[in-house]
């Protein structure tokens, strides 16, 4: 949509670093990113939605909208996405503050869809970001991100800090930049999200970061 672009182009001229985009992601990269979720993906929690790119494909999924929480930071975003998603919890608020505001009761979540500009942002918020949702998502879900740079957009010191693997999904050429999309998991029998978990040696704990089979 026209008027998407255009609310996009306004929202990066007045704040870039936290927008991360000058337009709104594809449909390609919107069904890339959401190509894993299923009507039966139970509650999903979607961060950065922008004006709800990957949200609308979650709805086409199946996803109901009741099913839904948005988190956005960006105040005119947020307005829009209530008018146009008034089914779904839309929070006006940091995603690094996840944990610290408590959404749900246990570990309900099936998937974060995260639009976030985590190359623009302090290791200490990116981990804030994924120990707060990883605190929702149940066992087997998966944090879903994009990138429009060559590697995973966390690093390997912060997948190992958290107990978490990284898996290339695959790249969406149909999308200015090009993008790709990660699977972050936790590893087997992670301990998770103690605040001041103590980084592992390097040469005891080797990053993972599958690549694409
Ligand atoms: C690159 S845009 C992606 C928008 C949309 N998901 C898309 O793909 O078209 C990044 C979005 O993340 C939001 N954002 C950036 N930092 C945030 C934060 N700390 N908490 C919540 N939302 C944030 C921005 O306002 C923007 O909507």
């Amino acid at each position: 949509m026209s008027h998407d672009f255009f609310s996009f182009f306004l929202a990066w001229m007045s704040a870039p670093g936290r927008v991360g985009a000058i337009a709104p992601s594809s449909p390609a990269l919107a069904e890339l990113i959401t190509s894993e979720i299923t009507a039966g993906s139970g509650p999903i929690i979607e961060l950065g939605p922008g004006t709800g790119a990957f949200t609308y494909q979650l709805l086409r999924r199946g996803v109901r909208q009741e099913d839904l929480t948005l988190v956005e930071y960006g105040s005119d975003f947020m307005k829009l996405l209530q008018v146009r998603f008034p089914g779904a919890r839309v929070l006006w608020m940091d995603a690094a503050r996840l944990a610290a505001q408590p959404l749900y009761d246990g570990a309900p979540v099936g998937a974060v869809i995260s639009g976030l500009p985590l190359l623009n942002m302090s290791m200490r918020k990116v981990v804030s970001i994924l120990n707060g949702a990883f605190s929702y998502i149940r066992p087997g879900g998966a944090f879903y991100q994009f990138t429009y740079g060559m590697t995973c957009p966390v690093s390997p010191r912060v997948l190992d800090r958290l107990g978490l693997k990284a898996k290339l999904i695959d790249r969406a050429i149909l999308n200015v930049p090009p993008a790709a999309v990660y699977r972050l998991t936790r590893r087997p029998q992670s301990k998770l999200f103690a605040g001041n978990v103590t980084l592992p040696q390097p040469e005891l704990v080797r990053p993972q970061v599958d690549q694409p089979t």
